[in-house]
């Protein structure tokens, strides 16, 4: 090669390499979103964030000006500097616009990216925090380069499959701080969930604060699986977490497990044993064994109570009556305890969610049957007027083991690699049980071997980021070979987030 020929193709080399980066930067649709959006167009150039970016918000919208704040925090987390948010009454020439818009169904938003003007415009506040979580997948999740943060310029379009996007956590078998359930709720809102279950009472531990029946709380909580010691959440902080979590537009569903699963509470109060003898408190990892008395009227004075108050501290509409493995409660207990309790929780203003097993009582109106293990019973469930929330055990439990090889979690109901938890579709998963039945999908965590916020990390990551797609987009949308290209784009966001996921071998990490 000649020395000119060889310059001419070295400069032709460096152009195309830095035309390509630069693709990169402003091609909207090169972004690896998790879930993935219903659609997005690129244009093709780049919006600057800088410290002189305001975010704006549309005046008198409830819940508006928290989403904002919320993102005008997470720029100055990048930028180092105070972004600032200001509510205006129109949509201003340059900076970050929020605001709602009618015609768009219910969680949708539009996100609008230009040169000069990012517009993020939701069918209600949730849809612009899932507008502004999209968004936030644009720029790296923490930045003190000093570099400019530039957002691609496009279009997307976008609203959930499914209303009600949740995961459980079991803050019974081990009990998790208000500072860790605050970070589960963070790790939700990445992904555009929308629920979040407190499974808050089993038998090794009761976990929230009864005024009317203090003993609950003081003794009912005070160990936790493996005889560590328990906690519970005071009133307060329950009302700090539900707040914590509506600000993030994510409700809380709370949930007390009976008849079974309720020795911390059998343990608490003699009476409300029918021996009169308060049990045992339990550490170990049994299930089946604990029954509240079903005919004894002081049993029912109690849920009232609990009820009562659990229900004023909810705003969410459902209250959880638990219902699974009751064992030790004969069906022709079980079925007037459960129907006796539904009408409790009416009288409070709230549905009801129970596990699968309820479908043996009569579901009152609005019930909901959480499907985790027997599909006669959720068929049932359907026959008899409730609704399904999708939660099968061998495809939605983040206690599952990934493989044999897996440290933590359980595998009876089987392995579930990143590929088998991701691969199922709600709608179609039970016969006869098609999406007009579903509430939606949830994807619990139960804490027998889990018992701090890094071990639920490492259950929950990967996992949760495919249960939110599942939840949000359309089944036909969804593909494994295309979906773990994308999240392994995650990966670097996980490490960066200190979040210490399973690196699963199926999924190409960059
Ligand atoms: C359950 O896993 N016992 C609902």
């Amino acid at each position: 090669m000649k020395i000119k020929q060889y310059w001419y193709s070295l400069a032709a080399l460096f152009l195309m390499l830095s035309a390509c980066t630069e693709s990169v930067k402003t091609d909207l649709s090169q972004t690896a979103f998790i879930p993935k959006p219903v659609s997005v167009t690129a244009s093709g150039s780049a919006f600057e964030l800088n410290g002189a970016t305001v975010v704006y918000v549309q005046e008198g919208v409830d819940g508006l000006l928290s989403s904002a704040e919320f993102l005008s925090n997470k720029i100055n987390n990048f930028t180092g500097s105070a972004v600032t948010t200001e509510t205006v009454s129109a949509a201003p020439a340059k900076g970050i616009y929020i605001s709602v818009a009618s015609g768009m169904p219910a969680q949708a938003y539009e996100l609008n990216i230009d040169k000069k003007l990012v517009k993020i415009t939701g069918a209600d506040a949730a849809g612009c925090f899932f507008g502004i979580q999209t968004l936030l997948q644009t720029l790296p999740v923490k930045s003190n380069t000093g570099e400019p943060l530039v957002i691609p310029t496009g279009t997307i379009t976008d609203h959930p499959d499914f209303g009600y996007r949740g995961a459980m956590l079991d803050v019974a078998r081990h009990f998790f701080s208000v500072e860790e359930v605050k970070q589960f709720i963070d790790f939700l809102a990445l992904y555009k969930m929308n629920v979040l279950h407190l499974h808050l009472s089993d038998d090794q531990g009761w976990r929230i604060e009864i005024k009317s029946w203090p003993k609950l709380a003081e003794i009912g909580g005070s160990l936790e699986v493996g005889g560590g010691t328990g906690g519970f959440y005071t009133q307060e902080q329950y009302s700090g977490l539900v707040q914590y979590a509506a600000d993030r537009q994510i409700m809380i569903v709370p949930e007390i497990d009976m008849p079974g699963h309720t020795n911390a509470a059998l343990a608490s109060y003699a009476e409300l044993n029918c021996n009169g003898k308060a049990t045992e408190l339990y550490t170990g990892t049994r299930v089946g064994f604990s029954t509240l008395c079903t005919d004894k009227e002081v049993t029912y004075q109690f849920i009232d109570d609990v009820v009562r108050e659990l229900a004023a501290l909810t705003p969410g509409p459902y209250i959880h009556i638990g219902g699974d493995e009751s064992h030790s409660t004969p069906l022709e207990d079980y079925i007037p305890f459960v129907n006796r309790v539904q009408e409790i929780v009416v009288k409070y203003g709230k549905k009801v969610i129970g596990w699968d097993e309820i479908a043996n009582a009569t579901p009152v109106e609005g019930a909901t049957v959480q499907f985790w293990a027997d599909v006669e019973n959720t068929t049932m469930g359907v026959e008899k007027g409730a609704q399904v929330l999708m939660s099968p055990a061998a495809r939605a439990y983040l206690d599952m083991q990934y493989d044999s090889t897996t440290h933590l979690g359980l595998h009876w109901a089987g392995y579930i690699e990143v590929d088998n938890g991701y691969n199922w579709d709600p709608a179609s998963l039970v016969p006869g049980i098609g999406k007009d039945k579903i509430l939606g999908v949830e994807a619990p965590l139960w804490s027998e071997t889990v018992t701090n916020i890094d071990e639920v990390e490492y259950m929950v990551f990967p996992r949760l980021p495919g249960y939110a797609e599942i939840g949000w987009t359309a089944p036909d949308q969804r593909n494994w070979d295309e979906y773990k290209a994308r999240l392994g784009k995650h990966g670097n966001r996980f490490e960066d987030l200190g979040i210490d996921y399973y690196k699963s071998a199926l999924v190409p990490w960059e």
